[in-house]
């Protein structure tokens, strides 16, 4: 917020205008784009930063661009947020690596896919950490394995970015990371920003995805002239002030400290699960053990045994103050593995949507730290879970059978006084 308010004065267009403000927000626009390939390990002379919306239009544009011929696939995973798992199968052929029971990948089957597809896989798309289960993946490992096998290696960095260094690695390395996308939301900053890194070669093929004024050299009435990359992946007047946030609160998490963050995490994630261990009723989906005998994020999916888990969000909500996410978090697949859903269950379900009824899909709750959080929310949720438990439940609640969320009866909110001056209205 306060880069924000810093660069406020100079905000104008970039790349468009000879005047001073102009001159001031181009500049700093270029270098947002190094500090954020400074902060995710990118080789300058070869990687490019592309600004985007957010991870979702990353994972697009590199699909978009990616080419692949008949019989070539993507490989990506059953553990994947949809933006992940959707963007390539618009595009291309794609099949999906296993995970166990407890959420982790199976190299044993990724070895498959390669094998089977021997030569084939023209890329491996997996997330940096799951947004589910806070699963990291062995990511230098699976690099190395779609090299082996000849195919380019991307992370979905959207959940890992905040948490954990991204190192993209030099070039030629067997576990040098292809492409990186991230958000700024998920970074701390505002939203309506992110970044797709990946090798400037790439991005000097084919045609862009969106086209139109900041992409071109030269447009006659039948002739178009693309321009150099990033600008030409970047078509549209730049979002100036979303990159100088996203490339902000990248320097402000590398002078925090990433492994100090990381140690944060470590220790709030093995004291709430320590916590949880201790409600027979509690079901953390993929590793529950405090002693996080493997590394993973300090994201807590669980479900509470005979209350809904819509419910128990809504609870948390309403009665606690404690906000949580509640749902399939947009990995369908992966928590319907998770869950156990076969699939008659998961037909069945489709049934119920296709109906017009959300309110009885499986789900799990999820907490999720950021750096700001200590101790005392963990016990603050822990506690509010044993009164849940106990049925102290003050307010009646709704399920609302076209969202599946459950709603308070009869409590009103003033949401409007929280809205700025500018876009408030009476009544
Ligand atoms: C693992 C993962 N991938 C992709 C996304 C999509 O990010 P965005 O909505 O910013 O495009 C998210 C968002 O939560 C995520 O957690």
């Amino acid at each position: 917020m306060k880069a924000l308010s810093d660069f406020a004065p100079w905000y104008s267009s970039v790349h468009r205008g000879t005047g001073y403000k102009s001159q001031v927000s181009t500049y700093a626009y270029e270098k947002a784009r190094r500090v954020v390939g400074e902060f995710v390990g990118a080789d300058p002379a070869k990687d490019v930063v592309i600004f985007c919306k957010h991870t979702t239009e990353a994972l697009n544009l590199a699909a978009n661009l990616l080419e692949t011929g008949q019989g070539e696939v993507v490989l990506t995973s059953e553990m994947e947020h949809h933006s992940n798992l959707l963007s390539w199968r618009k595009y291309h052929q794609t099949d999906y690596f296993r995970v166990d029971g407890q959420g982790r990948l199976s190299q044993e089957d990724l070895r498959a896919k390669l094998s089977q597809y021997s030569g084939r896989v023209k890329l491996v798309a997996i997330s940096g950490a799951s947004n589910v289960t806070g699963y990291l993946p062995d990511l230098c490992r699976i690099a190395s394995l779609a090299h082996e096998a000849g195919a380019l290696f991307m992370v979905d960095g959207a959940q890992l970015a905040a948490h954990r260094r991204i190192h993209m690695g030099s070039h030629g390395d067997a576990a040098h990371i292809d492409f990186v996308a991230i958000s700024a939301h998920k970074l701390y900053a505002p939203f309506g920003s992110g970044a797709l890194i990946g090798s400037r070669a790439f991005f000097k093929q084919g045609e862009p995805m969106l086209v139109g004024g900041g992409a071109v050299d030269i447009v006659t009435l039948d002739e178009t002239l693309w321009n150099d990359t990033p600008d030409r992946d970047e078509a549209g007047s730049p979002n100036v002030l979303g990159a100088i946030a996203l490339a902000a609160a990248c320097r402000t998490l590398t002078q925090i400290g990433l492994e100090s963050i990381a140690e944060h995490e470590r220790a709030l994630t093995s004291y709430a699960l320590e916590r949880l261990s201790g409600f027979g009723r509690v079901r953390v989906l993929g590793c529950a053990d405090p002693s996080l005998p493997e590394d993973r994020l300090g994201v807590i999916a669980f479900n509470v045994e005979g209350i809904p888990h819509n419910l128990v969000a809504a609870v948390l909500g309403y009665e606690h103050a404690i906000g949580v996410r509640a749902g399939c978090f947009c990995a369908h697949p992966y928590l319907l593995r998770l869950l156990g859903v076969d699939a008659e269950g998961s037909r069945h379900h489709r049934e119920s949507v296709r109906g017009g009824d959300k309110s009885r899909l499986p789900g799990a709750v999820r907490m999720s730290f950021g750096l700001y959080n200590d101790q005392s929310d963990v016990d603050a949720v822990v506690t509010a879970l044993e009164r849940i438990m106990a049925g102290d439940i003050r307010g009646s609640y709704i399920a609302e059978t076209s969202s599946g969320d459950y709603l308070p009866e009869r409590t009103r909110f003033d949401l409007a006084r929280h809205l700025p001056a500018g876009i408030r209205t009476r009544g």
